[in-house]
């Protein structure tokens, strides 16, 4: 088994992961990613607290070189067979669809990401509510359904290559099969509540994951005491579900508001589960 050159772990690097240069090549085991989503939330705007934070319009041939330039670091830095997963939703402006997660399949296998499949996230209840206007005036062609999930995409790094734990000393457990992986996890669409004010009443982060869909990812895509990388790490909600699970994380964040808001709060979960 060929030695790890080290690398800072459990650790919020404070600017963008177009270089990750902190990270040697094949170091990181599991990425999950949630990318902005084209130009639909300006984070910046939105840290320094400004009310108007939305932009209008999505310059997509400069979203393209962006994300281009984002994933293939982290192709660099996944460990061969291993998966990248990525969160997108679809985004509407201008009276059309822009649909990134449909666009980032071919932007993701150009890179050398081969595709292996998707979970659509249900997020039950909040999402778009286009249906709005055709219950105002139903009429035929004025039907825009209500846009409520998002998708998971999953990716691997030289799929042929076996998923294997790091060490051969370590002992990989079995995943305990409960009912909930029988009846909801084991198919490809998820329901899981968007994380609000009240389920996650910390965080000051505009779209921060809701636990359980980091948790899943980590648990059935990881082993104990691997490394979890969040290029995008927001509130940190990725930081805290590889805390809880036993693995490592590595975030970015370009944003010092949320590094610092996500630092504090993955403080405050060490405190409460204790594992590494
Ligand atoms: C969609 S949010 C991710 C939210 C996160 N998954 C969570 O659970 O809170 C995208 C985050 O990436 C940050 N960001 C945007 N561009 C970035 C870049 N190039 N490198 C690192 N972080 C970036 C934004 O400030 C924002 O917090």
């Amino acid at each position: 088994m060929k030695k790890q050159i080290p690398f800072k772990k459990n650790v919020i690097h404070g600017h963008s992961c177009e270089s990750m240069a902190e990270l040697p090549d094949g170091a990181i085991d599991l990425i999950f990613a949630g990318p902005p989503y084209g130009s639909l939330i300006n984070y910046s705007s939105y840290a320094a607290g400004e009310q108007h934070y939305k932009a209008h319009s999505t310059d997509l041939p400069q979203y393209i070189t962006s994300f281009q330039t984002w994933f293939s670091e982290c192709f660099r830095v996944l460990r061969a067979g291993r998966y990248c997963i990525v969160n997108l939703g679809t985004i509407r402006e201008n009276h059309k669809t822009i649909a990134l997660p449909f666009y980032a399949v071919s932007w993701l296998e150009e890179l050398g990401f081969s595709f292996q499949f998707e979970i659509v996230w249900d997020k039950i209840v909040g999402g778009r509510h286009e249906a709005r206007n055709f219950l105002a005036h139903p009429f035929p062609g004025r039907f825009t359904p209500n846009n409520r999930v998002e998708y998971l995409l999953f990716f691997k790094k030289n799929p042929r290559k076996a998923f294997a734990p790091r060490s051969k000393f370590y002992d990989a457990n079995i995943i305990p099969l409960t009912d909930l992986f029988k009846r909801e996890i084991a198919n490809n669409v998820w329901h899981v509540h968007p994380a609000t004010k009240r389920s996650s009443p910390d965080v000051s982060h505009p779209c921060p994951f809701p636990p359980e869909i980091p948790e899943r990812i980590i648990t059935y895509f990881s082993f104990p005491q691997e490394t979890v990388l969040d290029p995008f790490m927001g509130s940190g909600s990725t930081a805290i579900a590889a805390k809880k699970l036993g693995r490592y994380y590595v975030g970015y964040e370009t944003e010092d508001r949320f590094r610092i808001d996500a630092e504090r709060l993955i403080a405050k979960y060490k405190r409460k589960y204790m594992a590494i």
